[in-house]
């Protein structure tokens, strides 16, 4: 697809000023919460990015009315739900996850639910299997078939308690859209509380849903016979806006991300101001956000590990890892989230930069992928001249990656596959523009 390429002229430093909306992993599940009200719901600030189509798709196959102004404000009415097929559930989940996250609410509103096969970024294992055992000790029955899950609850579903190994994201949510309406109370331990999580659980406490967040990751859930629709402005895109940060950062640049929440983003900035970055928050109900900037001098090597709320995301640490190739010194990056999240770093090394990867732990504490045969630690020797490549994206934040080396390096790179960027981040080629890149389709 030649409109799929991206030819990028590099070297100059993006400046100026974009904004973020509502963040796409908060959106896609208060969307999914649509179907557990008796009413319609109001979400406001949506972003156009591909994982937001593709939840709209879902819901619009299960009956829900989606309308929206073209604006971002969307409505959702869920008075006519019903089932789908297996067939057409398939044709529209496509490359996403967030379809797991169908099964409480369509257990409750409909008694049985189809799970396709899952897609998402080729990151590591990416299992399911928290997410079936919380589900199986609710009461639901799960079937599974070479096209996918078949879900039913034959005797209802009911509170239960249920401990994480690992302090997953998604199945949290699986958790909290499952026992909001289960009969009887759930407690949640070692659950995930990621900011996008707090803003899904204020979703659905205007649904009417009491949820407790105890001390030491302990969600308590009392469940509710009937929930009802929502208004809600989502958080912004953090994840997002830190891509930017170290865009500006790596090609010496000057951003401003309107949207942008420090309150969200403290983890990201203490790291971005570490390594000789400077911001400015700028406090406004209105059109508020922060500038992050070169201040010029050398950038300084850091080490990090990846973690969970309130440790530094994994989804930061591919765009930082592009602007640790500019800093004088040995930076060590652990990534301790997913086992296979340093792939994208052989392109870099063929555009001039210094990074091998470890399968051992290179950070304080040991996770669960050392001694796994996961090359999960890397070390960036820097600074380092970028230079012009062809790319091919690998996934949405490793790609994303990508695009910074090619608008930090000297030349003109070809940037394939670019339309996976859109799944995560909206109307990236006009932003780019905003920031004077030259950039250009084909
Ligand atoms: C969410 O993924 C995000 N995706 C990810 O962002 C993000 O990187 C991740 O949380 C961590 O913050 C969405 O919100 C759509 P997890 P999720 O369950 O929920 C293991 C992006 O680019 N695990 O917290 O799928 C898993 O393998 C995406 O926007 C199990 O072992 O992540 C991983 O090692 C990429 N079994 C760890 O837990 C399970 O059943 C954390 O995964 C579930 C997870």
């Amino acid at each position: 697809m030649p409109n799929d390429v991206l030819t990028v002229h590099g070297g100059a430093p993006l400046r100026g000023e974009i904004k973020v909306r509502g963040a796409k992993n908060l959106v896609s599940k208060a969307m999914v919460a649509t179907l557990l009200g008796d009413t319609p719901s109001r979400l406001y600030d949506v972003p156009r990015v591909r994982d937001v189509e593709v939840v709209r798709g879902l819901l619009e196959l299960h009956g829900v009315r989606v309308s929206d102004d073209g604006n971002g404000a969307f409505v959702f009415d869920p008075a006519n739900v019903g089932t789908a097929t297996a067939d057409e559930i398939n044709v529209h989940a496509g490359s996403s996850r967030i379809p797991i996250l169908f099964c409480g609410p369509l257990l409750h509103r409909l008694g049985h639910a189809f799970i396709p096969e899952l897609g998402g970024c080729h990151i590591g294992d990416r299992p399911i299997d928290f997410h079936l055992a919380a589900l199986r000790q609710f009461g639901a029955v799960v079937d599974k078939t070479a096209g996918g899950l078949h879900l039913t609850a034959p005797s209802g579903l009911h509170g239960t308690k249920f401990e994480l190994p690992y302090p997953s994201v998604g199945a949290t949510e699986q958790v909290l859209l499952t026992g909001v309406r289960a009969e009887g109370v759930t407690e949640l331990r070692n659950a995930a509380v990621e900011p996008e999580i707090v803003d899904l659980i204020c979703v659905l406490q205007k649904m009417g849903a009491v949820i407790k967040v105890h001390t030491d990751r302990v969600i308590e859930i009392e469940g509710v016979p009937s929930l009802r629709g929502y208004s809600h402005r989502p958080i912004t895109d953090r994840l997002e806006a830190a891509s930017w940060a170290c865009a500006a950062l790596a090609t010496g640049g000057d951003i401003t991300v309107r949207g942008a929440r420090q309150v969200d983003m403290m983890t990201f900035l203490n790291v971005f101001t570490t390594v000789g970055g400077a911001f400015e928050v700028h406090d406004s109900p209105v059109d508020g956000g922060i500038r992050f900037f070169h201040p010029g001098g050398e950038l300084r090597a850091l080490a990090i590990e990846t973690d969970v709320h309130p440790g530094f995301m994994t989804d930061w640490q591919q765009p930082l890892v592009v602007a640790l190739t500019q800093a004088r010194g040995l930076s060590i990056v652990h990534e301790t989230v997913y086992e296979r999240r340093l792939g994208y770093t052989d392109a870099l090394n063929t555009m001039g930069a210094t990074i091998q990867v470890y399968r051992d732990c290179l950070g304080g504490t040991p996770c669960r992928f050392g001694r796994r045969n996961f090359q999960h630690s890397a070390v960036i020797a820097g600074p380092s001249k970028l230079h012009a490549a062809d790319l091919v994206i690998p996934d949405l934040r490793g790609g994303f990656s990508h695009l910074i080396a090619a608008l930090a390096a000297e030349g003109t790179s070809h940037v394939f596959g670019v339309s996976l960027i859109n799944r995560g981040y909206e109307d990236f080629d006009a932003k780019l523009a905003d920031l004077g890149a030259r950039a250009e389709r084909g």
